[in-house]
């Protein structure tokens, strides 16, 4: 006799979820590992633009610069040519210049609750952190700026040292061969930290995956949303449809389209944390709003 296959993982025919129904589900304490992954647009409510937005993102604002197409900020050759472009964007990414807003903080909300499983995230501008969700937590799959490499002899030396020279417009040369030294951000073509070979043991593991404000253009990052099982529902949380969620999308899968935060918002409120989120905005950023 064949029995209890559908809803827990089998092939049968599923219902179609709602926002409201993995509201629901969270809360019932249905889904204890919740994976997120982001990308630039959580952090464009902080004033950072993103890439791809036409006319907002870093891709449409960096004529002023002589760069053959947008892509070669983040690409080697083009770095060792003119590393210009690349640490005028570091320059204003400072650790400090922006702060993390409320979108930020309901993923902080999620690790306070013990749900987060892991927070995958493509931005290199610290703001994850700086919300206080722990590194242990955390894969910064594009690297960041808290170490650098010289891109001769690969000696690693610590963030401070690159913004010193960054901030007053010079290029960080290595202090023993002169070589350019790179933050530890992920061009195009380099491998990714180590700490993303988590993906292997996080996604089979995953209860539920939200996906934030990222265009899913970018790989091997991308494919990452497609590693959950079936069973899991997706929830893509952005302006647009995009990637696998889009052209490729699973029984399972929300998408919420529309501005981020008042997504999110409506997010907690479904999930009846609206308290606890004003009282942590007030906590962390002195005001009710941020
Ligand atoms: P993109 O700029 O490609 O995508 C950002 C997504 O967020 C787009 O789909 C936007 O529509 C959406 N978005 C932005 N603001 C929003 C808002 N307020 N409300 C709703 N949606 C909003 O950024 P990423 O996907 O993060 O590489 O880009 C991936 C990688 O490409 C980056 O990590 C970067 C770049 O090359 C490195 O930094 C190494
Ligand atoms: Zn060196």
């Amino acid at each position: 006799m064949v029995s209890g296959v559908l809803g827990s993982g089998g092939s049968g025919e599923r219902q179609k979820l709602s926002l409201q129904d993995v509201a629901e589900l969270i809360r019932a304490g249905g889904c204890p590992r919740v994976l997120v992954m982001v990308g630039a647009g959580i952090s464009t409510p902080s004033g950072i633009p993103d890439f791809r937005s036409p006319g907002s993102g870093w891709y449409s604002n960096l004529q002023q610069y002589d760069i053959p197409y947008p892509e070669a900020i983040f690409e080697l050759p083009f770095f060792f040519h003119n590393p210009k472009p690349f640490l005028a964007l570091a320059k204003k990414l400072y650790p400090g210049h922006y702060r993390p807003n409320v979108i930020h903080y309901f993923l902080r909300l999620l690790h306070d609750k013990g749900l987060l499983l892991r927070l995958y995230t493509q931005n290199i501008d610290g703001l994850e952190r700086a919300s206080g969700i722990p590194a242990s937590k955390l894969v910064e799959a594009h690297g960041s700026f808290a170490s650098a490499t010289c891109t001769v002899c690969r000696r690693t030396s610590p963030g401070e040292n690159f913004w010193a020279d960054v901030l007053v417009d010079r290029v960080p040369r290595c202090s023993v061969c002169t070589g350019i030294v790179k933050p530890d951000i992920v061009f195009f073509g380099e491998p990714l930290p180590q700490r993303f070979l988590l993906h292997v043991v996080d996604f089979p593991m995953a209860d539920v995956l939200l996906i934030l404000g990222t265009s899913l253009q970018v790989e091997p990052f991308a494919s990452l949303s497609e590693a959950v099982r079936n069973s899991v529902p997706r929830v893509l949380i952005n302006r647009d449809a995009v990637g696998p969620l889009a052209w490729c999308p699973r029984s399972r899968d929300v998408v919420q389209l529309g501005d981020l935060v008042h997504s999110v918002e409506k997010l907690v409120e479904l999930l009846g944390w609206t308290e606890e989120m004003k009282d942590l905005l007030q906590r962390e950023t002195g005001k009710a709003g941020c």
